[in-house]
């Protein structure tokens, strides 16, 4: 008798043992699936991968849009690449790192106007900005300091910016020698354009467009400059030119600076850019320049 009680008590006792595990398993489980972070599709639009390879098949019904916000269950690694594994009504599927963006925004102030402070966001491979960030004083560049053959080419910066851009533009001018601009304000779909571009011409490796959001130019501060030197392409020989010794001994005089430098390649993640400049603000430009030489030593 008292055997048989305890066989009971025992089981008794393993089976609220293993409900009580069973429940904790499945209320993380839950948690995983309700939980699941956010990545953001970048691409214009787009399919989900059946399997964490780019040669699987793409899971019928699943069409994504630019800047769909989507909920991943869990990371996986194939191939040195990060895929995220994703669930909809139509069955999971898998995204590549390359195509999507985990959210992390930059600690930028912004203004009563909803346009970020100029110079107060640090954008990079990690952090980035809205996709629909888009500042509202954008003005028109004059043909006149646009690249020749790019007149064409609808540029606009932030007012503050163009003005800036502009005096230096006219200041090297009077020292003899011709800067211009190829680009400019550019919009997260755009940017998402260029950087598929890039991802098809050199592979998923590239490492010379941002991708959209994390791009200095959406920020309407950046531009790409260039010269007759160089025959108005955007060139590393560009650093070879009169324009970039000029630029690199008084852009910081109107608050503006490389943002891709040599020797930052490592830290950046991009590949060296002699043509890309960034205005920091004249507010900031004392404390940007107190940073640059630290960097210069
Ligand atoms: N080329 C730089 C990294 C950009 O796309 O903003
Ligand atoms: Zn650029």
């Amino acid at each position: 008798m008292t055997k048989k009680l305890n066989i009971l008590i025992i089981t008794f006792f393993l089976t609220s043992i293993f409900i009580h595990a069973y429940n904790l398993y499945s209320e993380n489980l839950n948690k995983n699936i309700n939980m699941g972070n956010l990545v953001y599709f970048m691409l214009l639009e787009g399919r989900g991968f059946k399997n964490p390879d780019f040669n699987s098949d793409q899971l019928p019904g699943v069409k994504l849009e630019f800047g769909e916000a989507i909920k991943y269950i869990k990371k996986e690694r194939y191939e040195k690449l990060t895929w995220y594994k994703c669930i909809t009504g139509n069955g999971e599927f898998y995204l590549p790192e390359t195509f999507v963006d985990e959210k992390r925004f930059s600690d930028y102030q912004l203004d009563l106007n909803g346009n970020i402070v100029i110079g107060t966001a640090e954008i990079d491979r990690v952090y980035s900005i809205p996709l629909d960030y888009m500042p509202t004083d954008l003005v028109s560049l004059n043909n006149k300091i646009k690249a020749k053959g790019y007149e064409w080419r609808k540029m606009r910066l932030r007012a503050e910016a163009k003005t800036m851009f502009e005096r230096m533009i006219q200041d090297a001018e009077v020292s003899g020698l011709n800067i211009s601009i190829i680009s400019s304000f550019r919009d997260s779909k755009y940017q998402s354009m260029l950087y598929t571009r890039a991802i098809n011409r050199h592979g998923i490796n590239e490492n010379s467009v941002a991708k959209p959001g994390h791009s200095e130019h959406q920020l309407g501060t950046a531009c790409d400059l260039t010269s007759d030197e160089v025959g108005y392409a955007l060139s590393k020989g560009f650093e070879k030119s009169l324009a970039y010794e000029w630029l690199t001994k008084n852009s910081w005089r109107y608050g503006i600076f490389l943002t891709y430098p040599r020797l930052k390649q490592r830290i950046t993640g991009y590949t060296y850019e002699p043509w890309h400049y960034r205005y920091w603000g004249k507010d900031h430009w004392n404390k940007i320049f107190s940073k640059y030489r630290i960097m210069l030593k």
